[in-house]
């Protein structure tokens, strides 16, 4: 099946590594160029290097918490490649700690980060889309269901999930389309971390993929393969919806 990326153009967030990068990588594989962005100026050279250099990737150090950020993804995406056709919203995850045991700053700071960055870059590559434009927000599987430990994601995420629905509604009669991605365990340096929190990453590593029908956390390319689907012309009928990458753990149908 030919997605029809070729040529087309992605600004993604949160990119220097994780799902975003992940994501990345099967972008430029079906022919799409890309504006990577994070904060760390080293990670966001090195992911450029890796995906293969400036012909099709550039890089932008760009914290999402930063009112400016949008803006200079869609500035950098017309520059260079001169057009955009959607982006992958992705941010490093909240601090853990139930919803009881979080301080109010850690939730103002995750609320600035990973909602209203979130909401902002949403809100202004949906309005510089033309017909046929995509958005993927990555969110969490506590869209849907709670995670234990992970107070925030538990309010946060299903918020955000709204929002994309709200903006797919709104943006729907352009042809620009508004999807959610669920990832369940995904095996990228977010999670290393909250198995090595634990206490005991290969006890956790065991219990996680008991709980997950396929029996395996999964690998990135694997959501970066869905992700990519989505955001192409490929998945042109499909907005407004919550996509689970989960190996099967979520519950509901
Ligand atoms: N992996 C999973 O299994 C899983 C499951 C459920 C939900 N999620 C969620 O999915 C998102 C991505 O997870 P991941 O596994 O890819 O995480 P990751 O491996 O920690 O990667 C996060 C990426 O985001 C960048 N980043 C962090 N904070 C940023 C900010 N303020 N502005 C811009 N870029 C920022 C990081 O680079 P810099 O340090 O250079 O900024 C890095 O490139 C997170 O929100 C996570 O909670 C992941």
């Amino acid at each position: 099946m030919d997605l029809g990326l070729a040529d087309r153009v992605y600004v993604l967030t949160g990119a220097s590594g994780g799902l975003g990068f992940a994501t990345a990588e099967q972008l430029v594989a079906d022919g799409a160029r890309v504006v990577i962005s994070s904060r760390v100026p080293e990670r966001v050279a090195a992911a450029v290097e890796a995906l293969g250099g400036p012909e099709r990737v550039i890089g932008l150090t760009a914290d999402l918490t930063d009112a400016g950020t949008p803006e200079r993804l869609v500035a950098a995406a017309r520059e260079q490649f001169g057009r955009l056709d959607g982006a992958l919203i992705s941010v490093g995850g909240p601090p853990r700690g139930t919803a009881a045991q979080v301080t109010d700053e850690q939730w103002r700071e995750s609320f600035e980060t990973v909602f209203l960055g979130s909401v902002r870059t949403a809100r202004t590559v949906a309005a510089a889309l033309a017909d046929g434009g995509a958005i993927g927000l990555v969110l969490s599987t506590s869209v849907r269901s709670p995670l234990p430990g992970l107070g925030i994601s538990n309010g946060l995420r299903p918020g955000l999930a709204g929002v994309a629905k709200d903006l797919a509604d709104e943006h729907g009669p352009r042809g620009v389309r508004v999807v959610s991605l669920l990832p369940g365990r995904i095996m990228t340096d977010r999670n290393r971390e909250l198995l090595a929190a634990s206490g005991d990453a290969e006890r956790a590593r065991a219990e996680a993929e008991a709980s997950i029908p396929l029996g395996r956390i999964g690998d990135p390319a694997e959501f970066g393969r869905v992700a990519a689907f989505l955001l192409s012309p490929a998945a042109g009928y499909v907005t407004g919806v919550t996509v689970p990458v989960d190996g099967g753990a979520l519950r509901g149908l």
